[in-house]
């Protein structure tokens, strides 16, 4: 109880002063700079892994461009080279390095169908890079047709979108497991600088915990035990670089956008929960949810099963006109 009150007096202080403001920014600017990569500290698999995911996504764009520049990258693809050859003599083969093979193999064949003279050591490095590691259909680039993507689109969107309301007041149905691992499943297509992937959505399912760490979220009075599942989204510091530590929150917002709008294309309800938390809290919701120092919390994303009826918020939008700028 003393605890909790000390928490609630740390809580308005941070949120009172431009002090804990800046203490909050210079923590996790400090566990950013601890954990984010850069080319020469990749010392763990992860961080290795986001890198070179950083660095071959380069090619991989490159290739779906309307016309490639002829034998582009070439110092990234050397370099790509170098770095997945340490990582496969560190680690061994992984799905990543065989996406990064059929890349480049696609890259060698754009440069062989456009004459260019395919036998030189530049070439020959990336030949021997494929001939070590198997290429897959996992890289490079796919076709795609106007015909099937307006096909994809051909339903209510609007209506879809319009529906997509936060929900505060649950029924009290179990919400199954597997529904939310499908979720995840869908919400995984949210795009992300490079194709990192930062992100994770960490599910909790036992209410005893799920109380606990409502007790440390500051907007869920009134409803939080009719919650079922609760989901934790966090952004993975280890997947970022320099000039980044933004793209932790638009990433992980982007992939909470989806798992909203997932959790909706399966009729559940749900509402996100901030963690506008001062650091110490913040810290206190980590150890209690089980994520790594590396993890930012993004949200917490409460769920249910939708009652026959209910109220929600109308939460009313700007006039569109106040939304949008034209510059010519
Ligand atoms: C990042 C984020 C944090 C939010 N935090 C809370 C919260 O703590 N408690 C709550 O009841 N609603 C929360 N909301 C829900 C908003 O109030 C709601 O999305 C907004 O009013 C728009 O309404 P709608 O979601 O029904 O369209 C949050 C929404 C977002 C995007």
């Amino acid at each position: 109880m003393i605890n909790r009150i000390k928490d609630k007096i740390h809580a308005f202080v941070f949120w009172q002063t431009s002090i804990g403001e800046v203490v909050n920014k210079i923590y996790d600017l400090n566990l950013f700079y601890k954990y984010s990569f850069t080319q020469n500290n990749l010392k763990t698999k992860e961080k290795f892994e986001y890198y070179l995911t950083k660095q071959y996504h380069i090619i991989e764009k490159g290739l779906s461009l309307p016309s490639p520049r002829l034998e582009f990258g070439k110092e990234t693809i050397l370099n790509l080279i170098i770095k997945s050859t340490n990582y496969y003599e560190i680690y061994g083969t992984s799905e990543l390095l065989t996406s990064i093979s059929s890349c480049l193999n696609e890259y060698l064949n754009f440069n062989k169908i456009h004459n260019v003279n395919t036998d030189t050591d530049y070439y020959n490095n990336i030949r021997k890079f494929i001939n070590e590691v198997q290429p897959n259909k996992l890289g490079g680039t796919k076709e795609m047709t106007k015909k099937a993507l307006l096909k994809s689109i051909d339903f209510d969107f609007k209506n879809f979108l319009k529906t997509r309301t936060s929900v505060r007041d649950f029924s009290n149905k179990e919400v199954e497991l597997n529904k939310i691992i499908e979720i995840i499943d869908l919400a995984k297509l949210a795009p992300s600088v490079c194709n990192r992937q930062g992100w994770k959505a960490h599910i909790y399912t036992n209410p005893k915990l799920i109380n606990q760490l409502l007790i440390l979220q500051n907007g869920n009075r009134g409803f939080t035990n009719s919650i079922n599942k609760l989901l934790i989204i966090s952004g993975d510091m280890r997947s970022f670089t320099k000039l980044e530590s933004n793209q932790i929150y638009i990433d992980g917002g982007i992939f909470s956008m989806n798992v909203l709008l997932s959790l909706h294309s399966k009729g559940l309800g749900a509402v996100a929960l901030n963690t506008c938390l001062p650091y110490t809290i913040e810290k206190k919701v980590k150890k209690l949810a089980g994520l790594e120092e590396y993890e930012k919390l993004i949200m917490m994303i409460a769920v249910g099963n939708i009652k026959d009826n209910f109220k929600i918020a109308v939460s009313n939008r700007k006039d569109t006109n106040r939304v949008y700028q034209i510059h010519t």
